[in-house]
C-alpha cells in the first residue's frame, strides 16, 4: 500500500484504512478531544478545511448539514454514506432518498489535509460529523461541543436506508415514529427540520404537490418558479431548484418557521409541521424565540 501513488488513493481507501490498529469490535467508546494524543490539531484542522471550504463553495456547508441526517439515522454515524455502490448492492448515497446530495468530493479534500498532519488517524465518520459542527458555525448557528472517536462502517445499503429515513413526502405520524425509534421527541423534530432554512431543494421533489393537482395550501408565490418545471418529470435528474428560505438561504435561523406558518413550507414534511397542533405550537415558540431555535 505505502508504495501506491497518493494520486491513486480513494476515499474509501482513506477512510477505510483508518484505525485499522485498533481490533474490529473493540470499541473505546467516544470523548471529548478523542484525537489529543494521536492528532492533537485535528478539529482545528477540520474546522480550517471547512472554513476554506465555505468561503470558495459556500453550499459545502449545506452539504456538511445534510450528510450528518443521512449518515447518522441508520445505524449511528459510520461514514457508510460515503461508500460506493458495489455490483451486488445500491450504496445509501445512491439511494433516491439522498437525491440533491453534492460536494462529496470536498469531505476527500478534508480527509487529505488530516493525512499530511496525522496519516490514517481520524475517522470519516468522526470528519463527517465534526464538519458538520464547523459548517454549522459557518451559517451563523451555534457552535456545538462534540465527541469523538466513531469508527467507519464497511457497509453501505441502500434499502436499509430506506427502510429508515422518512421520504420527502411522508406523513407526519411516519415521520415522528422514525425519529422516536432512535430516541427524538416532537420537539427535537421539530428543531431539526429547521435545518430546511438553508439550501435548496429539487422541484422535482414538489411535484407531487402540483400534479395532478395544485396542493391548494401551497402559497402561490412558491409555484411561480416551478411551475415551469413540468419537464423534470421526464427529466428527474437535475431540474429547476427552489431555495428552501429565500428570506436568509445562507442563515441557519428560526426563518424556516416564520415560513412554514406563511404555507411557504415546500416538502410536504415541512408543510405538514402546521397541520398538526402540537407541531405547531413549537413552531410558532421557534419561529417567535430565535434563541430557542439556536
Ligand atoms: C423528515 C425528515 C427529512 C426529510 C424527508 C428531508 C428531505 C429533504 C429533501 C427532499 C431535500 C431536498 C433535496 C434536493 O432536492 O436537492 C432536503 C434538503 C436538505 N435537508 Fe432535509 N430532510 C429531512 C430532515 C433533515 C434534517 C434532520 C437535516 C439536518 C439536520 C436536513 C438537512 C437538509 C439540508 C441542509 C438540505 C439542503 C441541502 C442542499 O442544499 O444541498 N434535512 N431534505
Ligand atoms: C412519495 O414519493 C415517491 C416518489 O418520490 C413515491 O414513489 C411514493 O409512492 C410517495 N409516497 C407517498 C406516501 O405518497
Amino acid at each position: 500500500m505505502s508504495s501506491t501513488p497518493k494520486a491513486l488513493f480513494f476515499l474509501a481507501v482513506l477512510c477505510f484504512s483508518s484505525l485499522s490498529a485498533f481490533a474490529e469490535n473493540e470499541n473505546p467508546g467516544l470523548f471529548m478531544n478523542y484525537y489529543k494524543d494521536s492528532c492533537p490539531q485535528a478539529e482545528d484542522i477540520i474546522k480550517e478545511q471547512v472554513q476554506l471550504l465555505y468561503k470558495r463553495h459556500k453550499n459545502t456547508a449545506f452539504s456538511w448539514l445534510r450528510n450528518i441526517f443521512h449518515d447518522c439515522f441508520v445505524e449511528s454515524c459510520d461514514a457508510s454514506l460515503l461508500l460506493d455502490s458495489t455490483r451486488r448492492m445500491l450504496s445509501e448515497k445512491e439511494t433516491d432518498r439522498s437525491f440533491g446530495m453534492r460536494n462529496f468530493r470536498y469531505i476527500e479534500t478534508i480527509k487529505e489535509a488530516l493525512e499530511r498532519e496525522c496519516p490514517g488517524v481520524v475517522s470519516c465518520s468522526d470528519i463527517l460529523v465534526l464538519s458538520a459542527r464547523d459548517g454549522i458555525v459557518a451559517l451563523g448557528g451555534p457552535y456545538i461541543p462534540l465527541k469523538t472517536g466513531r469508527r467507519d462502517g464497511r457497509k453501505s445499503r441502500a434499502d436499509i436506508l430506506e427502510q429508515h429515513l422518512p421520504d420527502h413526502n411522508e406523513s407526519m405520524s411516519v415521520v415522528l415514529e422514525r425519529f422516536a425509534n432512535i430516541g427524538i421527541d416532537t420537539s427535537g423534530v421539530v428543531a431539526l427540520l429547521g435545518a430546511h432554512s438553508v439550501g435548496r431543494t429539487h422541484c422535482v421533489k414538489l411535484v407531487h404537490r402540483l400534479y395532478p393537482e395544485v396542493d391548494s395550501s401551497l402559497t402561490l408565490t412558491m409555484l411561480s418558479t416551478c411551475s415551469t418545471s413540468a419537464p423534470t418529470r421526464s427529466r428527474p435528474k437535475g431540474g429547476p431548484i427552489r431555495e428552501n428560505d429565500r428570506g436568509t438561504p445562507m442563515k441557519l435561523d428560526n426563518n424556516y418557521y416564520r415560513n412554514i406558518l406563511d404555507n411557504k413550507g415546500l416538502l410536504i414534511v415541512d408543510h405538514q409541521l402546521v397541520t398538526d397542533k402540537e407541531d405547531q405550537a413549537l413552531c410558532e415558540e421557534n419561529g417567535q424565540e430565535p434563541r430557542l431555535f439556536l
